[in-house]
């Protein structure tokens, strides 16, 4: 990585408490929160300290793992019980970003044979910890998949944070543009403000500063204007969850973005590891929706700026249609074409 500049890391496990960038003071402010019981972490997951995808599923971890050391005096049976109610305590928080279930399940399903509390205990906070370097080599190679599609000096743009913040290190959208500067290859981000609670003006815009990579910021309503005038080369966007065909839930405007590619003629990218890959629903039709407060939309920084009383649409995510989709970058290579299939495939491998 260049000198002087750094990327950087949302959620750090720090023995017996979680240490969370708080999202959602940035980019005034950068503070750290300590997220010490499942309470915490349940609070932080939906009310945005700490979001995107695999973010989410990593803190998740680590508080399921917290909780876990904290039971007393309980036998396997009692523990178990308790650890799947908290499992689902904590899935409940957010819906639609299915590394939240992925990674909760991973710890639950990795303790099933064990033989002491103890045991289990321990071995939760080991899986949580793994999760999370896994995640980080994972976002390297999306990156190094994705930086294989753009050329020097490149104009990329690119919706929401699906960032370094977002995940344990690098990001899934964001990934490419850090590897590009430690290889010296010059590309150009233009990034989505994302209304309402504005993921790209606050924190993609930061953390893609921090690392001195070349970004500008605009508003969504900005986007064919920006594609057509600056010559923007390709979309790239993260994902929450692709169903078996291909279809991808991820922050409100892509699918707006997505149309606007097809309309340009330039490619629509989607980058994701394999924990956001949902097989078991067959099209995006079947991915809950979260629906959030109305005053996310209502108010901007606690000011009101709509109507008191005015009815409110506030879907937090919409669904690409996989037709309208380019490629689906992911840790395993670019999946272009049948998704049906390459991702049936992908997943028949990954189960031998
Ligand atoms: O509501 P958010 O901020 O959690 O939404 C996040 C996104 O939509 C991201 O693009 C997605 O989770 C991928 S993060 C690598």
């Amino acid at each position: 990585m260049t000198k002087n500049f750094s990327i950087p890391q949302s959620v750090q496990w720090k023995d017996d408490h979680i240490l969370l960038l708080d999202q959602q003071k940035l980019p005034l402010e950068t503070v750290y929160v300590e997220l010490r019981n499942i309470k915490d972490v349940w609070d932080a997951i939906i009310t945005l300290k700490v979001r995107g995808a695999p973010a989410i599923g990593l803190t998740a971890a680590f508080g399921l793992a917290m909780a876990a050391n904290s039971y007393e005096e309980l036998d396997l049976t009692s523990f178990h019980d308790r650890l799947n109610k908290d499992r689902e305590y904590l899935a409940s928080s957010r819906p639609t970003a299915v590394n939240l279930a992925w990674a909760l399940d991973r710890l639950v399903n990795k303790v099933k044979n064990a033989i002491s509390v103890n045991e289990a205990k321990t071995t939760l906070t080991h899986e949580a910890i793994q999760i999370q370097a896994e995640d980080e080599e994972v976002c390297r190679q999306i990156g190094i998949n994705a930086l294989s599609l753009f050329n020097d000096n490149d104009k990329i743009l690119t919706i929401c944070n699906a960032g370094s913040i977002a995940t344990a290190r690098y990001g899934t959208a964001l990934a490419p543009f850090y590897l590009a500067k430690d290889l010296g290859k010059r590309l150009q981000v233009f990034a989505s403000e994302t209304r309402p609670v504005l993921q790209g003006a606050r924190l993609t815009t930061w953390e893609l500063m921090q690392a001195d990579v070349d970004v500008t910021l605009i508003t969504d309503n900005m986007a064919a204007h920006t594609i057509s005038t600056k010559g923007i080369n390709a979309i790239i966007v993260g994902a929450d969850r692709i169903t078996a065909n291909g279809d991808t839930a991820n922050k409100i405007g892509t699918y707006n973005l997505a149309i606007l590619a097809k309309a340009f003629d330039i490619p629509f990218y989607v980058a994701a590891p394999l924990s956001t890959f949902d097989p078991s629903l067959s099209s995006g039709q079947l991915i809950p929706i979260e629906e959030r407060d109305a005053r996310e939309i209502t108010h901007i920084f606690g000011q009101q700026i709509a109507p008191a009383g005015v009815k409110v649409f506030n879907p937090a995510f919409d669904v690409t249609p996989n037709e309208l989709i380019t490629a689906i970058i992911t840790e395993k290579g670019v999946l272009q074409g049948n998704y049906t299939e390459e991702i049936k495939q992908l997943f028949a491998e990954k189960t031998v």
